[in-house]
């Protein structure tokens, strides 16, 4: 559904008030209407043989040579005019590459899509995001002919093609509203096994890239710490095996978390520190992997204030604690058989008169103190008392953290791999492992000791931002880990440089949803590892 009658009267006043520029108290505010721009989802069937209605025809191919089994069904001249419109086109059967075929037999649309040579799991799934972002406005039925492909292909490219339809203009009020679109029917001789790891698994992905991704792109005004709290209450409702905690800013007080309370003091919006368990192996489950999201609802900087030059983009600054949840809402929605937790540690960043200043000193729930040199540095002051948390309240057989921590993770990777930081080598080797398998890769950056001396403090135990230069996503992880005993396994995601892109074949502009599918990979395969390394 786009923008509901209800919704927008909630819009409206969303706007007016950061128009009029109202500090209302928070109970004064208006709720944050749950947007979703995703349209109706299309129902996946799954079938050995070719639906009767014409609408769109789906082919995925590799190469020539499997044009007669993958089409096997169709008439001879319609594979005919395939083969020919192939031989006579430049197509090359690239990964991702597409050819729209009109004036065939009664199909209103042929889409022939390539598969590459050397196609994995992942790639199968990224063809049909693909496929699935350009049938986004088609309102006929699909049919996808998938025979000669695993089932696990087949369910990977049915899954893509969910993940491919998904829209980011959550507030557009669009001329023509798009009526309920027709379905499609993935055509497989694999299909048993296709639509079970599809509904178990797939849908489950989908529902949980499309949660994170709505809440990571919806704007400041309409996500805060308690608004985000009361959204994955309502996607995590009625799961079994979920229970969700929520500390408020009293509870944080009370357990000296001045970290993340110190973050959150330039807001009128408070802090919140969200807790989700999801046990799907019982009560004498092994002791759980803990995931823990830096949930920076908006961060202008603090005193330590932004340019103005793409600020508006902060309001992504919540991605980790968004992808930690998410992946907390998949593994629970297939009701897979694993012991996790998600932390997420929410504040907004704001200046105002009551914010933290550079130079103040922070004493975080462990007794650390910092002295805060850059109030932009923050997502590592709400993740610390995060840590401090976990470690007093869990006994994890690991912790991963995933944060957008610096802008510095960029210039090292680009926007090819996320930064992944750990002394850990066995639990490196599985999220690298995960990473691979998922499509959403890591590559591993140092914690170099001599960073000690960088966060070193003159006045506290440590400096939140260091003095030097350079290092700055290396010397961050340094700071998150001074909040864990050595022992614990720990792991640190800095994807700063992945939760977010333009629009692209596979996704609209906007969050990426990253580490989402990694992490649900990564909880589903994880091997216990040695406590100390
Ligand atoms: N949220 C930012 C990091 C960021 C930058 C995320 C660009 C996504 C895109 C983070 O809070 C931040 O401001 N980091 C500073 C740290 C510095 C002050 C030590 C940075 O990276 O410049
Ligand atoms: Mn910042
Ligand atoms: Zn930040």
């Amino acid at each position: 559904m786009r923008l509901s009658a209800l919704a927008r009267p909630s819009l409206y006043l969303l706007s007016a008030c950061a128009v009029a520029g109202l500090h209302a108290p928070v109970s004064s505010q208006p709720t944050a209407m749950a947007q979703s721009a995703s349209q109706d989802v299309r129902p996946v069937q799954f079938s050995p043989s070719i639906p009767a209605e014409r609408g769109v025809l789906v082919v995925p191919l590799a190469s020539m040579d499997e044009l007669p089994s993958r089409t096997a069904g169709l008439t001879a001249s319609e594979q005919s005019a395939i083969a020919r419109a192939l031989e006579t086109s430049e197509f090359t059967f690239a990964k991702r590459q597409q050819l729209s075929l009109r004036g065939i037999g009664e199909w209103h649309q042929i889409l022939i899509v390539g598969l590459g040579d050397d196609a994995a799991q992942s790639d199968y799934q990224m063809v049909g995001a693909v496929t699935g972002r350009a049938l986004l406005d088609e309102a006929e039925s699909v049919t996808v002919m998938a025979s000669g492909l695993t089932g696990e292909a087949a369910a990977a490219f049915a899954t893509g093609m969910g993940l491919g339809d998904y829209r980011s203009d959550l507030y557009r009020a669009r001329e023509e509203q798009v009526g309920q679109r027709g379905g499609v029917t993935i055509v497989s001789d694999a299909g048993p096994v296709a639509r079970s790891i599809y509904e178990n698994r797939g849908s489950a992905i989908i529902a949980a890239m499309n949660w994170t991704r709505d809440i990571s792109n919806e704007p400041g005004n309409a996500v805060y710490p308690e608004s985000f709290v009361e959204r994955a209450r309502t996607a995590l409702s009625g799961l079994r095996g979920v229970r969700v905690e929520v500390l408020d800013e009293n509870d944080m007080g009370e357990l000296g978390m001045g970290a993340i309370l110190g973050v959150g003091r330039g807001s009128e919006r408070p802090p919140r520190m969200m807790i989700v368990r999801y046990n799907g192996v019982g009560p004498s489950a092994e002791r759980p992997v803990v995931l823990v999201g830096k949930g920076i609802t908006f961060d202008t900087g603090g005193i330590s204030i932004k340019p103005r030059q793409n600020m508006e983009n902060m309001r992504m600054d919540m991605s980790g604690a968004a992808s930690v949840v998410g992946t907390v809402l998949a593994l629970a929605r297939s009701q897979a058989p694993v012991n996790v937790v998600a932390v997420a540690a929410l504040a907004e960043n704001m200046p105002d008169g009551r914010a933290i200043r550079p130079g103040d000193v922070l004493q975080a729930m462990n007794g650390t103190t910092i002295q805060v040199i850059s109030t932009d540095a923050e997502g590592r002051l709400v993740l610390a008392d995060a840590f401090s948390w976990i470690e007093r309240n869990l006994d994890p057989a690991a912790v991963v953290d995933v944060a957008t921590l610096t802008g510095s993770v960029r210039g090292a990777l680009s926007d090819d791999y996320a930064g992944l930081f750990s002394r850990h080598d066995a639990l490196a080797g599985q999220l690298v492992a995960a990473g691979e398998t998922a499509g959403e890769p890591l590559w591993r950056l140092p914690i170099h000791e001599s960073y000690a001396e960088d966060m070193r403090s003159t006045i506290a135990d440590l400096r939140n931002s260091s003095s030097g230069s350079g290092g700055g996503a290396g010397t961050a992880a340094y700071f998150l880990g001074e909040f864990l005993s050595r022992d614990i396994p720990w792991a640190h995601l800095d994807i700063a440089n992945m939760a977010w892109s333009g629009a692209n074949a596979w996704k609209p502009d906007g969050s990426t949803g990253f580490a989402v599918r990694l992490l649900d990979q990564f909880v589903r395969e994880f091997q216990p590892v040695e406590t100390v390394e």
